[in-house]
This record gives structure tokens, C-alpha cells and sequence, in this order.
């Protein structure tokens, strides 16, 4: 892998890989990040890339549905390998206006493998990054495995499980050298605030409302941002070709607990509210349509044959990220200003 295109490198999770990739891990090839800039994508997610990094990285703004695009970004970099991260990512978005998902997470994929299958001669890996979210619900008991059948709920977990469907198709049909990871929900640094924890962590800041669905009793199972990078680089170095990898923290907590523990934490280190103590800001709002309950990962296979555990527990991940977040009040106020986009549009259009 010398030649290693990540699609969607400018959103949350992409983004941390890059730095981990490039940074951290034992990888001496160049990223060529694609990413056609999205509401959820933020280029300040990589400016902070130290120096001999940048020398390896380079970012073309093109939508992953857009062949020609990508059919030059192949040449112009002889890419050899490609971890594929570019989605529509929230859940109550899919709900709202389903179209994009089905546009980038579907179309976007199939393109993606049939340029992969054009370049089969050199393609070294195409890594597909997924979702627990396409195995469906669960109840109080039990967690899903590689082998659980899929039964996607919303939009966004259907247009995943098409993605993860036609990455194994490819792998059995044309014998693409494809590997899959389908990861539980993560959290940590850049995380857009839409999604539960980002969204509670500055709204309890500020002393606003903290919506929480239903009776708060839904349960996720949290993964810090920078185990799930872990476990994909592991997963793309030494996964067996055509398998698939779950990946979890072992860390299942109901929504409310999650919420009140953010709360608690934001009040033992920085100012007191005049409203008093933050879970008063807790409120119960109508549930989102086709709630999944429950989701629990079994990542035995990962933690058995390739050796990976995640480093951090729910204590010491949740407070660095609540920590990142309390240091990054500039991006903070330039994403919910929209600022970001404004610069984006500057530079990009
Ligand atoms: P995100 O929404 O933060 O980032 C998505 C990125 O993809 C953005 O930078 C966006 O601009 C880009 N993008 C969207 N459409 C594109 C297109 N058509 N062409 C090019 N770029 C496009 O998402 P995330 O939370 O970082 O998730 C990344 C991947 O991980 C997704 O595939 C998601 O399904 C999967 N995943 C996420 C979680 C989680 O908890 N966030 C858990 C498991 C799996
Ligand atoms: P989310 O971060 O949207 O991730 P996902 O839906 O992909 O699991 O939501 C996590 C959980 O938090 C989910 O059960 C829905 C719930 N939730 C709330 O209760 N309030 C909110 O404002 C949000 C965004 C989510």
C-alpha cells in the first residue's frame, strides 16, 4: 500500500485516521484524501498535520459519484489501495431526506469498486468501513457477530448494508481483494455536533436543553475514534481477504446514563450553570421513527485472530473528548457559525 486513497478523510472519523496513519502508525506511503466537502466535512480537521506528514498527503475536492473525477484521481496517483470511509452518516438526516444516502452510500460504493475492478491488476486492498448499525436491533440480551443477518431500520443503515452487500460481491464475484470492518458508534475529536455525544457535551456547555429520545433507555455500545483507527489499519495489514471484522468497545450505556455522565463531568470542571447542575437541562423529547434498542458488538474475531483491544474505557475516552472540545472552542464556534463553510467556499468554489 503505497499509494492509499481514503475517501471522506475530511469528516470525523476519516479525518482521525489520516492523522493516525500518518503520524503514528507503520504505514510510509502517501494518503490521497478524497472528499467533496459535504456540511460534515471540515478540512481544519487536518490542518494541524505536522509537517513530514504533509509531505505524504494530498486532498483533491471531487464527489466519490463522480467517475471522471475518480477515474483521474486513479491515474494521477496510481492508487494501489483504498480505505472508503465518504457516507452520509446521521441517522435522523437518512430519516428527513433519504436521497443522499442512497446517492453516495450506494452509487458512490458501486462506482468506487468498479473503478477498483478497472485497476484490478495493481489494487492492492479496497477496505470498506461499516456500520453495526446494518445487523438491526437487539434486545436486552445477546451481540451481533460477523455471521448475524442483516436487518437494517433506518435509510442510512439500508444504504450501508447495500454498500457492505456489493463490497462482498465484488470479493466472491471478480475476486477483488476487498476487507470489511462494521464498527459500533464512536466518539472523540471532530465529531460533527448532530450526533448524541458532541451535540450534549456543548449544549450542556452552554446551559441549552439536552434532548434526549424516548425514555433515554436505547443502548449503544461507544468506541473511542482512535481504537476504531487502530483496528482498521490492523484489520487492512493482516485481515484475511474477503472477510469482515466487527468492531466494538465492550462499553454498552444506555443514552440517558451517557448524557448524565457528560453532565456531571462538565460540572466538576468548568463553571457552574446559574441553572444549577446540567442534568437539569435533561429533556425527554418525542423518539425518532424505527429507534434501534439496542446494539451490542461481539469483536471476538478481531480481538482472537489479529490481536487488537481497544485502549481506552468509556471514563478515560469521554473525558478527553470532553476535553478536545473545551480546547477547540475556535472550531467549535466556526462549525456552529458555519463559518467553516463560508471558508470552504472560498477556497473550493
Ligand atoms: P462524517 O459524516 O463525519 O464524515 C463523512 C465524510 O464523507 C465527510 O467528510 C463528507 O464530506 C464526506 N462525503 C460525504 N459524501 C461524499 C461524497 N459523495 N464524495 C466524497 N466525500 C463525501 O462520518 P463519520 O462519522 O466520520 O463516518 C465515516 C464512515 O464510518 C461512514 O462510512 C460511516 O458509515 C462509518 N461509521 C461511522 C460510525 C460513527 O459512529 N460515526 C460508526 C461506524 C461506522
Ligand atoms: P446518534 O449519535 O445519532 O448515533 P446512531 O443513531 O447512529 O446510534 O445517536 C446515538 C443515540 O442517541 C441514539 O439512540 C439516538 C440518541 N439521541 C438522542 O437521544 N438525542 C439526540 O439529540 C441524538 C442526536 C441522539
Amino acid at each position: 500500500m503505497k499509494n492509499l486513497l481514503v475517501t471522506g478523510g475530511c469528516g470525523f472519523i476519516g479525518a482521525n485516521f489520516i492523522h493516525y496513519l500518518l503520524s503514528e502508525a507503520d504505514f510510509d506511503g502517501r494518503v490521497i484524501n478524497v472528499d467533496n466537502l459535504t456540511y460534515a466535512g471540515n478540512p481544519e480537521n487536518l490542518t494541524d498535520l505536522p509537517e513530514d506528514a504533509l509531505q505524504r498527503y494530498h486532498f483533491v475536492k471531487a464527489d466519490i459519484c463522480d467517475e471522471a473525477a475518480m477515474a483521474k484521481v486513479f491515474d494521477d496517483f496510481n492508487i494501489d489501495s483504498i480505505c472508503h470511509f465518504a457516507a452520509e452518516s446521521h441517522v435522523d438526516r437518512s430519516i428527513v431526506s433519504p436521497d443522499a444516502f442512497i446517492q453516495t452510500n450506494v452509487n458512490g460504493t458501486f462506482g468506487l469498486l468498479e473503478l477498483a475492478r478497472r485497476h484490478q491488476d495493481r489494487l492492492v486492498l479496497f477496505h470498506h468501513i461499516s456500520t453495526d448499525e446494518v445487523f438491526g436491533e437487539l434486545g436486552d440480551e445477546g451481540a451481533f457477530t460477523e455471521t448475524t443477518p442483516y436487518n437494517p431500520s433506518s435509510p442510512y443503515s439500508a444504504s450501508k448494508a447495500a454498500s457492505d452487500h456489493l463490497v462482498r460481491a465484488y470479493s466472491r464475484t471478480y475476486d477483488l481483494p476487498v476487507t470489511i470492518s462494521n464498527c459500533s458508534n464512536n466518539y472523540g475529536p471532530c465529531q460533527f455536533p448532530e450526533k448524541l455525544i458532541p451535540l450534549m457535551i456543548l449544549n450542556a456547555l452552554e446551559g441549552k436543553a439536552l434532548p434526549v429520545y424516548g425514555d433515554g433507555t436505547n443502548v449503544r455500545d461507544w468506541l473511542y475514534v482512535k481504537d476504531h483507527c487502530r483496528a482498521i489499519w490492523t484489520v487492512m495489514q493482516h485481515g484475511r481477504r474477503g472477510e469482515t471484522y466487527n468492531v466494538g468497545g465492550r462499553c454498552e450505556k444506555a443514552n440517558l446514563d451517557v448524557v448524565k455522565i457528560i453532565c456531571r463531568t462538565l460540572d466538576d470542571t468548568v463553571p457552574p450553570l446559574d441553572q444549577g447542575r446540567r442534568e437539569a437541562l435533561i429533556h425527554f423529547v418525542k423518539d425518532r421513527p424505527g429507534h434501534d434498542f439496542r446494539y451490542a458488538i461481539d469483536c471476538s474475531k478481531l480481538e482472537r485472530d489479529l490481536g487488537w483491544t481497544p485502549a481506552e474505557s468509556f471514563e478515560t475516552g469521554i473525558d478527553k473528548t470532553i476535553r478536545w472540545y473545551l480546547d477547540h472552542r475556535g472550531w467549535v464556534d466556526r462549525v456552529i457559525s458555519g463559518e467553516y463553510q463560508k471558508w470552504i467556499d472560498e477556497h473550493y468554489h
